[in-house]
């Protein structure tokens, strides 16, 4: 791919599929499982019965347990062409499913520093998975620092036999560097990523996919009644923008419209944030940063849909020309607002995308936004919150779980759309009760929903952005969750 106009971008490990394995590489990657006896080493058929037993003692000498995650490395013995060999500890071999097998490989991944080439035999038990975690899991983000130590593994080979198992690793690898995508996107410092320079990326991305794209300037907002996001983006003298991406197959089954909440800064703007964390306000793109990378996996998977993305750009900043608390607004559809919150901006942006998107009745409709705080604390750090069409809202749920990016459905209660009326304008942008913050943001949106249309809302406030730790195939920062559950969705339709 054509390099974007980012400052920076994760460290681009290449995972590659073979049919064979090659002459010569540094490290060679093996199942390992925890039985009642003690270590298990799942034969690979790639070495005789006589290596892998030498192996299995090699292993169970240095005390490998073959415990979910745990890595052994030791010397490569006679017979295997590596430097090393690195046990990949799967767990229970009868417990053994996709998720265990995406993190453990992850977590290979990522041991795997200063090393030129490995291959892993992990394919056995699924090639998606394997892929899957081997790319996010390699991932990493040092942005512009001038240091960064020790330099993550350059080529990852997965093994795997027939015509299968390697449209099965594309399929992996499209999914994942679809979400590395989206990690970058959001990595990026408000600095370098504003609404015209991302725009800038996102037309750059669309070139080098063969998506359409379409740029709405800050005059074409105003020109067009786009009240939501010029109100948003006021305050800022980095003009928001609306972008549109598509990806038109010849003979699409389906229309799925995806909206994104594109905030590159939330300060919170006159209804100013506290200054504790805010930082991790560059993030507040997430939502549009995750549809992008979906067109994109859309596209280089060929699918027979037709998926519009529609994002809302601005910079939440408080200043002389900034939108006020009391300021009413009207949104592209006509629908007036009374702003009680200016910190309350990705419900304003995201109604006028939502209501541009219904223009075109698609099959669905989905938005993602890191939209409340409310989110975290009903479902925590890791689990996004779905709203919407009941039974749509659960269906991707499942999918999110099955994909391993947790996510639950929630309810819209009435009497939180009852509390949006507004005594000056058709809606407020918030409750005069703090309670259900996440659900009435919802109801909010829902207002913007063209009639019949069947439609999600997915908040991802909290897993978008990883403020701890590394663990499985999440990085720190941007993790690209809900990538894998869209694409999971398109795959499925
Ligand atoms: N961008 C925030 C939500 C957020 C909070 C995302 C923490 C990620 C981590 C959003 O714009 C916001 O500030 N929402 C307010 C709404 C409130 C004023 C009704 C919130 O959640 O506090
Ligand atoms: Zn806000
Ligand atoms: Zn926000």
């Amino acid at each position: 791919m054509k390099e974007l106009s980012l400052p920076a971008t994760g460290t681009a490990t290449t995972v590659t599929f073979a049919k064979k394995l090659p002459k010569a590489y540094d490290a060679l990657l093996v199942p390992v499982f925890k039985g009642e006896d003690g270590l298990e080493l799942a034969a690979s058929g790639q070495f005789s019965e006589d290596i892998d037993v030498s192996i299995w003692e090699l292993l169970s000498t240095v005390g490998a347990t073959g415990k979910a995650e745990e890595i052994t490395r030791i010397p490569a013995i006679e017979g295997v062409d590596a430097d090393f060999i690195v046990a990949v500890g799967l767990g229970d071999s009868e417990k053994l499913d996709d998720e265990t097998l995406r993190r453990a490989s992850a977590v290979a991944a990522r041991s795997l520093k200063d090393v030129e080439t490995a291959v892993t035999t992990l394919g056995i038990f699924g090639i998606q998975p394997v892929t899957e975690g081997s790319v996010l899991g390699a991932y990493s983000y040092t942005g512009q620092k001038s240091e960064t130590g020790s330099t993550p593994v350059s080529t990852i080979t997965v093994l795997g036999e027939g015509k299968t198992a390697k449209d099965e690793f594309e399929r992996g690898l499209i999914a994942a560097e679809a979400v590395n995508l989206a990690r970058d996107l959001v990595n990026a410092p408000s600095s370098h990523l504003y609404p015209e320079s991302y725009a800038t990326v996102i037309t750059e991305v669309a070139k080098t996919y063969g998506l359409d794209v379409d740029v709405r300037d800050e005059k074409k907002l105003v020109k067009q009644g786009f009240g939501g996001v010029l109100a948003v983006g006021m305050g800022s003298s980095r003009k928001p923008r609306l972008v549109q991406l598509r990806y038109q197959p010849k003979k699409a089954k389906k229309h799925v419209s995806f909206v994104g909440k594109g905030i590159t800064f939330d300060t919170g703007g006159i209804s100013l944030k506290p200054g504790a964390n805010m930082d991790q306000m560059i993030s507040d793109m997430g939502g549009s940063a995750a549809v992008i990378a979906t067109a994109v996996a859309a596209a280089r998977l060929k699918l027979d849909i037709a998926v519009t993305v529609t994002v809302a750009l601005a910079e939440n900043m408080p200043d002389g020309e900034a939108f006020r608390p009391g300021d009413v607004i009207t949104h592209y559809n006509g629908t007036t607002t009374e702003v009680l919150n200016t910190d309350a901006e990705g419900r304003l942006v995201l109604a006028d995308g939502l209501a541009l998107a219904s223009e075109e009745k698609p099959d669905y409709l989905i938005d993602c936004a890191t939209l409340t705080g409310a989110q975290i604390i009903a479902l925590g750090d890791r689990t996004s919150g779905i709203m919407g069409d009941a039974d749509f809202a659960a269906q991707l749920a499942t999918i999110g779980q099955k994909v391993g990016e947790q996510a639950w459905a929630m309810p819209l209660p009435e009497e939180l759309t009852e509390a949006l009326k507004s005594p000056v304008a058709d809606l407020r942008n918030i409750t005069p009760q703090r309670s259900g913050g996440m659900l009435s943001a919802g109801c909010f949106l829902k207002e913007f929903v063209g009639e019949s249309i069947t439609w999600a809302h997915v908040d991802i406030a909290g897993p978008s952005f990883n403020t701890s730790a590394a663990y499985g195939y999440t990085p720190m920062r941007a993790t690209g969750v809900p990538v894998r559950t869209f694409v999971a969705f398109l795959e499925s339709l």
